[in-house]
């Protein structure tokens, strides 16, 4: 096999509950991740060159050795002495550093296509264990599932047997947002900690649209409203135009509303200024 594509789907939380700092300097995390069906295109191509190149149009994607992907590729072919020799090609849909995980869900897909492309024959443990040491949200993306829990840094992947389909409507401002410096501005209050993962799941289960959409939640929002105060109304305009229930996702800052289907979803779409923000329709993949 010359040449391989891969879809690389992104992800939201539906609650992210943050347990406490560790000794090293990570977050405890409890958080329900959800699949969606935003997703970039990964082409994995052998060429004859002894290098492995990144290429993608979109200006905010680094195309060098900072780039998941390539650190991906780099750490399998120099454990399973592969001659490099690889195109690596992003078309990015996702938005990036927005609280979507595009970049990690670029590194999951580079590790199990490579698998392919490559012939290593590493089962998913093996592969999990790469992703791991690559960031905090790249393993859930190996699990073939549309909602798991993530424990530990988020790296824990409990595979939940959900088959609720939701539909949402994801807007993403103009802005990037770093995952260390939201992280940075989090102010901890562990005092009578509500279970919102267990809180939630019922309604997932159930689909029970409205109280899924009061249990959704994240630890993360006063952090990144401290730095973007001005996305409160955001929030609050989803809310007025009709969404059920709205959150960030991630450390932002994408905000994402539950809709209680494809047509209730567009009609939300249509009424935001796609200007200072971009603008989509997801369900749950
Ligand atoms: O794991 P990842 O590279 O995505 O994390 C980026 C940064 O986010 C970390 O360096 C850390 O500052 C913060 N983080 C955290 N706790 C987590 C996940 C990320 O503090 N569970």
């Amino acid at each position: 096999m010359r040449r391989l594509t891969v879809l690389s789907p992104a992800k939201l939380n539906l609650v992210l509950d943050i347990m406490g700092k560790r000794p090293d300097g990570f977050h405890e995390l409890r958080t329900i991740f959800e699949r969606i069906s935003l997703a970039d295109q990964i082409i994995l191509s052998r060429n004859k060159s002894s290098k492995i190149t990144i290429h993608c149009a979109h200006p905010d994607v680094p195309r060098n050795t900072g780039n998941l992907a390539y650190k991906a590729a780099e750490m399998l072919s120099r454990d399973f002495s592969v001659p490099k020799g690889l195109d690596i090609n992003i078309i990015k849909n996702i938005p990036v550093a927005a609280g979507l995980a595009g970049g990690s869900s670029n590194a999951a897909a580079v590790l199990s296509g490579l698998n392919r492309l490559w012939q290593l024959g590493l089962n998913n443990a093996q592969l999990v264990k790469y992703a791991s040491g690559l960031g905090s949200d790249v393993t859930f993306f190996l699990y073939n599932t549309s909602y798991a829990l993530g424990t530990g840094r988020g790296e824990q992947i409990k595979p939940l047997a959900i088959k609720t389909k939701l539909w949402h409507v994801l807007v993403t401002p103009r802005v990037k947002m770093y995952t260390k410096e939201v992280f940075a501005r989090l102010k901890l209050n562990l005092t009578n900690k509500k279970d919102n993962v267990n809180i939630l799941l019922p309604f997932l289960r159930n689909g029970d649209l409205m109280r899924l959409a009061g249990a959704l939640s994240n630890d993360l929002e006063p952090a990144i409203l401290s730095l973007r105060p001005d996305f409160y109304y955001l929030k609050r305009k989803l809310l007025d135009a009709g969404a059920v229930g709205v959150c960030f996702s991630g450390s932002g800052p994408s905000v994402y509303a539950l809709a209680t289907s494809q047509k209730h979803a567009l009609s939300l779409r249509a009424k935001f200024d796609r200007r200072y923000t971009q603008v989509f329709v997801v369900s749950t993949l």
